[in-house]
């Protein structure tokens, strides 16, 4: 939380509030990402790119990904949205157009901001509350239909609660895509693999969202329609597995 609320969401929050004009995603993402060129994964080459181009093609990326499953799609809800950035950026494409968009978030410091660049950028979009890691987890109630996403945030959740792939599944989404480090996809024969599995121990993220994914389908709560190890990487250490899943609906009674 200390991570986020202060030292990230909560500085570029001081800087937007300074700004007589207002700041649009497009420029916060400039200052939040802003940097040297750095080593990234790009299907599996190691490139140098400059930080800023490589954030923007991923959410590219992940628009067109999302844009494929557009059709008929009621909302579009991120868990762990940070600044809003990544969803307002796959948002702006015009199939999404009549989309209701919401921003689930821990931090008080990432739905303000997500509240502030929305409307700098004329966009309507519903910031609340959420810890994914709460047994409840979600008061949220997103219309069936919805294509439910999450990007770099269930990785910092110690455990998935017991719950939660049944609560996400109890919403009738169109479909629920993750784009998380999963260790599990990390490969132990060479050493950016084993570099990438120490990183994530080292930094206590997540290490079991691909099996607990996994483990949900054996249940027959989700069915997997995809999963692509190492998707993306704008930090070679951390690459993102695309995994996409749908509920299975059961027969009541
Ligand atoms: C690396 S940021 C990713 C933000 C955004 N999804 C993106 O891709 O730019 C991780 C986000 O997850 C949020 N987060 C961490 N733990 C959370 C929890 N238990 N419940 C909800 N959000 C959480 C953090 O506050 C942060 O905004």
């Amino acid at each position: 939380m200390r991570e986020f609320e202060r030292d990230k969401w909560g500085r570029l929050l001081e800087r937007v509030l300074q700004s007589p004009t207002g700041v649009d995603v497009k420029e916060l993402d400039e200052w939040f990402h802003n940097g040297l060129p750095s080593l990234v994964l790009d299907q599996g080459e190691l490139v140098l790119r400059d930080p800023v181009a490589a954030y923007r093609s991923y959410v590219a990326l992940l628009r067109e990904t999302i844009v494929a499953h557009a059709v008929g799609a009621t909302a579009l809800v991120e868990l762990g949205a940070g600044y809003g950035s990544v969803l307002l950026g796959v948002a702006a494409d015009p199939a999404l157009a009549r989309c209701q968009l919401t921003a689930a978030e821990l931090t008080p410091s990432g739905r303000r901001l997500t509240k502030l660049v929305a409307a700098a950028t004329g966009m309507l979009v519903e910031a609340v509350e959420c810890d994914l890691e709460a047994e409840s987890i979600m008061q949220l109630t997103p219309a069936p239909g919805s294509i439910i996403f999450t990007s770099f945030a269930l990785m910092y959740l110690n455990r998935l609660p017991s719950v939660f792939f049944e609560r996400v599944a109890s919403w009738r989404p169109s479909m629920v895509i993750h784009v998380e480090p999963c260790t599990e996809h990390s490969d132990t024969q060479t050493i950016l693999g084993l570099l990438q599995r120490r990183y994530a121990e080292v930094n206590g993220y997540n290490l079991t969202i691909a099996s607990d994914i996994c483990a949900a389908q054996a249940q027959g709560i989700v069915e997997v329609t995809l999963s692509e190890p190492n998707w993306v990487g704008t930090n070679p250490l951390l690459p993102g597995s695309l995994i996409m899943w749908r509920p299975v609906h059961r027969a009541s009674g």
